[in-house]
């Protein structure tokens, strides 16, 4: 069975999922959607995963833009495995309506939770407490491949019906926002002007001013700049100087330089839809 897996993350949590379900169902393909720059994927494999993190209760901007380039692919099964730090809400509903603006058919939507990485609230918790989270999510990832395997459709995994309403309205308000939150990040006078944020970036949106990384309004709240930083120099609002930085354990600095295709130095940032 041919699979061919996508990916969007900002630290690790998604890329490990990924990969955990690429190894359970054996031979399969993955593919970071920071690579993918816009262009229409051709893709001939029998099952079609997309795995990301869910951000403000819904899809990532890139996310949807990638949907959009996979415009008329008929895989015999699509499935979407939505990443998140508790609240999944309306995110894989919202995505089988995307895909099917592409004519795509989503066959199955599952929810995993891991730690959060929304810095801005909190650090991820206690490392007991994210192991926890994997050994679960690892489980989870076993069930869902028995069903991937022999291509069983299924209902997309949902929220709460207050959270959907209450929390789709705030998705809705904030979408547009989101490139210019970027104007929250600063750096204090650890940063030596490593370029780590430059190339870890997704979004390919930050440069260097004055041996400083300066954030260019084209931002997709990954918060990858921030968490890989290795002198943990790049803060976000005023509470995060005091919160613990976090990626997955598994996952190194390198497989999300691999992820972006970033050591390409001119490389234009993904725009928003
Ligand atoms: C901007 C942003 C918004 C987020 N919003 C949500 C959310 O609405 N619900 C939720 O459960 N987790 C939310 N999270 C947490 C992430 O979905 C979660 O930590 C995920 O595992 C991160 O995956 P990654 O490591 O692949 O980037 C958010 C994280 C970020 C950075």
């Amino acid at each position: 069975m041919g699979t061919r897996i996508f990916y969007w993350t900002g630290t690790g949590n998604s890329l490990w999922v990924a990969r955990r379900i690429g190894d359970e169902l054996g031979g399969a393909s993955l593919f970071p959607v920071a690579k993918s720059k816009g262009k229409n994927q051709s893709v001939d494999s029998e099952v079609v995963g997309l795995v990301f993190p869910v951000y403000i209760w819904g899809v990532p901007a890139p996310v949807i833009r990638f949907v959009n380039t996979l415009n008329g692919l008929q895989p015999e099964y699509i499935f979407a495995i939505a990443v998140n730090g508790g609240q999944v809400s309306n995110t894989l509903i919202q995505l089988k309506k995307v895909m099917a603006s592409s004519g795509l058919s989503l066959s199955a939507g599952f929810e995993i939770r891991m730690p959060s990485n929304y810095i801005p609230w909190g650090g991820p918790g206690p490392r007991e407490k994210q192991r926890e989270l994997f050994t679960l999510a690892g489980e989870k990832i076993s069930r869902i491949a028995a069903g991937i395997r022999e291509k069983v459709p299924m209902a997309v995994e949902k929220g709460p019906l207050w959270q959907r309403i209450i929390f789709t309205a705030l998705y809705n308000l904030s979408f547009s926002r989101v490139p210019a939150m970027d104007k929250k990040f600063w750096v204090d006078d650890r940063c030596n002007a490593c370029k780590i944020c430059l190339r870890v970036c997704p979004a390919s949106n930050i440069t260097l001013r004055e041996g400083k990384p300066l954030w260019n309004h084209q931002c997709e709240q990954c918060f990858a700049c921030l968490q890989w930083c290795p002198r943990q120099a790049i803060q976000y609002g005023k509470r995060t100087p005091k919160y613990e930085r976090y990626h997955h354990p598994e996952v190194i600095l390198k497989d999300m330089l691999k992820s972006g295709d970033l050591l390409r130095k001119d490389v234009e940032p993904m725009r928003r839809p």
